[in-house]
């Protein structure tokens, strides 16, 4: 056995195909109790149970007792609203002006966004996170710092600098030419390198003229394998503001679909407030959503409708929206994403939320040919969970009858705590007992 693979003896979970229905969740799932996992150059070569495991290496790590599943995906995060989570008393168009332009503001400055990025990325590995969808700020210099701080790390990212040209501070503000040049010589510097890739990030509709959609749509046809990210339909003032901004438009969805920002690797957050004609559009156009359910309660947005989102076909990622959501942590996260189920009368089980947590969410990000499982030559990015770390869960676990129920309370009692260990790339580069390792 060569010297060059590292094994790992613990519980694993993960889900082994993608699926259009939920009710085929369950079938995907493979949970082995004693099971190890071979890893070699950063990628999975294979995940056995203990009793069928092939030649090992001299050593093998042991963690047994510790639960290991795919690293968390989150589909759409801020990383310059850090510092401004947990903002208080207002809904989405008055938090924006209130809190998060001032905020952002500050990123013009290179060395407040390395510091900034430095603590995010901190932020995503000690909550179990690999992978991300990120927004930066309009400044360019938010995105290097950003890709930097993740590439030295060799962390699979997805981020891109806000495009906005009106109905913000003139500090924040570009015309649609600068926003072109400065996009397109970001998409020249990262795109495509080592594990980073780049998404166009108009902020939302309000604050893009037509003629920044223009350019966005320009950028999308000479570099058609980069990634649309923005927000749709979140909040009901918006959504009327979108209609009085573009009363030429069907609505809202359709100000993007118009401009061919809908599709594959297009990726719209919240989608609470969408019609019929909407939800079809993008099931036609493949494009896929996220959906947040901390900031969605936190700014008093609504409620997403995940049963919607199978029945129409349309690919649902979770997203944290850290600084509107309230949380980096995904299991935190799945647990109110139960709760809005809940006021809906949709049971979301804990097979569906770990699914959308990790697979489902490469799925909506079209990375799961690269990562969300454990398969042989997938990226090797996973997390070592403490199943209990408190006299509560420990108590909860021990009357816990099978894994649903284990994964199930982790989303309802489970939190930063439970991240024992997170590896990226086939190295641990989080350790909750000696924070870095590897940095
Ligand atoms: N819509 C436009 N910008 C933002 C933002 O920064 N956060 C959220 N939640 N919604 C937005
Ligand atoms: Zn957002």
């Amino acid at each position: 056995m060569p010297s060059e693979i590292t094994a790992l003896r613990a519980s694993f979970f993960d889900f082994t195909g993608v699926v259009s229905r939920p009710e085929e969740i369950a079938d995907r799932a493979r949970y082995l109790e004693d099971g190890v996992l071979l890893l070699e150059a950063g990628r999975i070569v294979g995940l056995y149970a203990w009793d069928a495991r092939p030649p090992l290496p001299d050593e093998v790590i042991d963690l047994r007792g510790r639960l290991i599943v795919p690293g968390f995906i989150d589909t759409h995060i801020h990383y310059p609203q850090t510092e401004m989570i947990g903002a208080y008393g207002e809904q989405l168009l008055e938090w924006l002006n209130h809190y998060t332009f001032p905020v952002e503001s500050q990123y013009h400055c290179p060395d407040h966004a390395a510091t900034m990025s430095e603590f995010f990325l901190q932020q995503l590995l000690a909550n179990g996170t690999t992978s991300a969808l990120v927004f930066g700020t309009v400044h360019p210099q938010s995105v290097d710092a950003l890709f930097s701080a993740a590439d030295a790390i060799n962390m699979r990212m997805i981020a891109g600098k806000v495009m906005m040209d009106r109905h913000a501070p003139d500090a924040l503000l570009e015309t649609p030419e600068q926003s072109y040049a400065d996009t397109r010589a970001l998409i020249a510097r990262w795109h495509g390198r080592g594990r980073l890739s780049y998404a166009l990030t108009p902020r939302f509709a309000p604050t893009s003229s037509s003629a920044l959609l223009e350019k966005v749509q320009q950028l999308r046809q000479e570099f058609p394998d980069v990634w649309l990210h923005t927000h749709l339909s979140e909040n009901p003032q918006e959504v009327a503001w979108v209609k009085a901004l573009f009363p030429e438009r069907q609505g809202y969805l359709d100000v993007y679909h118009h401009h061919q920002l809908t599709g594959r690797r297009s990726l719209f957050a919240h989608c609470l407030h969408l019609d019929d004609r909407e939800w079809q559009c993008l099931h036609e156009t493949d494009s896929a959503i996220a959906f947040c359910p901390t900031s969605n309660l936190f700014l008093g947005s609504g409620l997403f409708n995940l049963k919607r989102s199978w029945e129409q076909g349309v690919k649902t990622g979770i997203g944290t929206d850290v600084g509107a959501g309230t949380t980096f942590n995904m299991l935190q996260t799945l647990g109110e994403a139960y709760k809005v189920g809940q006021l809906q009368q949709y049971r979301l089980s804990a097979a569906e939320a770990f699914y959308h947590a990790t697979l489902g969410g490469a799925c909506a990000l079209d990375l799961h040919d690269h990562i969300g499982n454990f398969s042989a030559g997938k990226e090797a990015d996973f997390v070592v969970i403490d199943p209990a770390v408190s006299p509560l869960q420990r108590l909860r676990l021990s009357h816990s009858k099978d894994i649903w129920e284990q994964l199930f309370m982790l989303m309802t009692l489970g939190d930063d705590r439970n991240i024992a260990q997170t590896w990226i790339n086939g190295r641990a580069v989080w350790s909750r007992d000696a924070g870095c390792t590897q940095r």
